[in-house]
Formats: C-alpha cells, structure tokens, sequence
C-alpha cells in the first residue's frame, strides 16, 4: 500500500537557471550553487544554462559557446550530478524558442513596457543597440518555466516580475485554450552566505564591480585568492567582532570563512585578536573549499567529449519534457498536426 501510495507523490519540480555570462564567483557559490547542490536530492531539479538569454546583449563571435562550456564545466564541478539533477544548455533544447513565440503572442505590448528590468538595461544601454529580444525576454523566460511544468522558482527580488507575469501568461493561456500549464510559484531561495565584496563591503560581492580586487572567482590561483583577502577593507579599530553594521568589513570575513567551515562568525570572531590572522585564515579556509572544485573543473575542461557527453544527458532528459509540453501548447490552441 504504501509503494503505491508513494508512486502517487508527486515530487515537487524545481527549476533555477543562470546566464553564461561571466566568471563564477564566491558569492554565487556560497549564496546559491551549494545549495542547488544539496536541494538536487530533495526536489526533482532541473537547472538550465540560458545562452539564449544571454543573446539579447551579446554579438561577439565564439563568445557564447565557451563560456557555456564553462559554465556547465563549474556546475558540475561544485557537485552537480546529471543523473540526479538536470543540467542543460537552452539551445540545445528547440523547444525554448518555440515556446518563446507562442507566450509572446500570449504577453500583450503593455506588459512588457513594464517590466522594471526591462526599463533599467535600456536605461544601461542609452546609445547602444537596444535588441527586440531585451524587450521580449521575459516571454522567453516563461517559456523556460512553462516548458517543465515547474512548482517552484527560487529567484531573488530582482526576479520577481518575470516570474508574476509568467503567472500572469500561464493563466491567460489556460483561460484561453483550456489548462494546459502549470502555474508556477516564486520561491525564496534558502538562504545562503551573504558575501560582500572584499573591497566595498557594504555591497554584494558582484562580477559588475569596477575592479577584480574585491570578487573572488572560483578560477582563481591560491596566491591570487590570498592576495585578494590580504588586501580586503577592514576598519580602523583593531578588535575582531562580528558586527555587520559597524564593522562589515570584518563581519564579511567572519560571514565567509563561516560560509567555508561550516561554523558560526561569532565564535570565529573570539578565536583572533589580529585582523591579519583571520584574513589569512579566511583565505586558507577559502582554498581549501575551492581547491577540489577547481580540480574537477580543470578535468571536465580537458576533457570536453566527457563534458558534452553529461551535457546531453541533460539535455535528452529536459528535452522529453519540453516536447510533450509543447505538443500538449500545441494540441490546446488547435494546431494542424504535422
Ligand atoms: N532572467 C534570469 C536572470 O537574469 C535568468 C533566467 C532565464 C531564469 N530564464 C529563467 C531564471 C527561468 C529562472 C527561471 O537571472
């Protein structure tokens, strides 16, 4: 009875995906990429790397592929699995652009015009060429979502919008041509790390900083991960505590080396006197957590038959779903069958 029961559970979909768009960096990977590690077991994950995303601002040959490829290289690396969770490339799954274009036919020009995102990167973007695929983004995201029937999408504020109008575009569909999509959730990630940028600690360590010397990138050499904490801005007093208000330069190291042992920054803090002791005891701990993945990573990236073989696991499994669903998009509106 109860294996029966259990094969009538349905096991809650979750999909998060990330641009290939620039270095992985501690901040992505103690605030999110170890918990999409541990969350892979618990809910059915499917995580995609969306270079299709990543067109609306990109026009330099040869760029795009490669850094797919190490993107995909560092998920893997941090401990992704492809036959527990699914890991794919968007545009190796036609189905993304397909469905793109029945939601933008679903999203009305007004919607659109709306989106906060869309009016801050054209805001960016004063002077350059502003793509039809900027405006248009947030469709091809609902198709993301809509494609695998996805519960839940752990997303930050800044992501919140797309996934209310995905709503928004899944029910009027549903409204129109009878249910056909799962109305997806935004969910609050669980919360990881919070990393500030070593230089500017008031603000979220980020790729964007004008300089390199406050991100640490999970491809970066040991002397370069030492030399970058080294040199992380503290203040003028002399005691170690953690006090992310007054003190957020120290309180982000205690936060990090926190993040990278396992314990909690305010017993940290009692265990240095000397500010210097703990920076190099937070880049040590840092290395010691980045040495592994780094390993695997320079493997997978030297061997890339190995690397597009996990790739296609990937992607055959997320393709199975996205083309029943887009035959079941396509059955609903009433389509000539092919
Ligand atoms: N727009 C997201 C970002 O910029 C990336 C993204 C594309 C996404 N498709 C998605 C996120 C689907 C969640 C679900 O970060």
């Amino acid at each position: 009875m109860a294996g029966i029961a259990l094969a009538f559970t349905a096991v809650t979909r979750v999909l998060s995906c990330i641009q290939p768009t620039g270095e992985v960096h501690l901040g992505n990977y103690l605030g999110a990429l170890r918990n999409w590690v541990i969350g892979q077991s618990a809910a059915d994950a499917f995580h995609g790397i969306v270079d299709l995303h990543a067109l609306t601002v990109t026009d330099t040959p040869g760029v795009i592929g490669n850094e797919t490829l190490k993107l995909a290289a560092m998920l893997f690396a941090v401990g992704l699995d492809p036959e527990v969770a699914t890991v794919f490339v968007q545009s190796h799954v036609p189905e993304h652009a397909q469905l793109g274009w029945v939601m933008e036919c679903t999203v009305s020009y007004g919607e659109l015009s709306r989106m906060t995102q869309f009016k801050d990167k054209t805001a960016k973007r004063e002077g350059h060429f502003i793509s039809a695929g900027l405006f248009t983004y947030p469709a091809l995201q609902a198709a993301d979502i809509l494609l695998y029937d996805a519960n839940e999408v752990p997303v930050g504020d800044d992501q919140r919008q797309h996934i209310e109008i995905t709503r928004d575009i899944a029910l009027r569909f549903n409204h129109r041509f009878g249910e056909t999509f799962v109305v997806p959730t935004a969910v609050t990630p669980p919360a990881g790390a919070r990393v500030m940028d070593l230089q500017d600690p008031t603000s979220k360590m980020s790729k964007s900083a004008d300089s390199d010397a406050g991100c640490v990138y999970l491809t970066d050499a040991p002397e370069v991960i030492s030399k970058k904490f080294k040199r992380a801005v503290t203040d003028s007093e002399t005691e170690v505590r953690y006090d992310p208000e007054t003190k957020p330069g120290v309180s982000n190291l205690l936060d990090i080396l926190a993040g990278a042992t396992g314990q909690a920054p305010a017993g940290l803090a009692e265990r240095y006197t000397r500010y210097g002791d703990l920076k190099v005891a937070t880049a040590e701990a840092v290395i010691d957590v980045i040495r592994p993945i780094q390993d695997r990573y320079n493997d997978l990236l030297t061997d890339q038959a190995e690397l597009t073989r996990l790739l296609r696991i990937g992607a055959d499994k997320a393709r199975h779903v996205a083309s029943a669903t887009l035959q079941r998009t396509y059955d609903a509106i009433g389509m000539l069958p092919a």
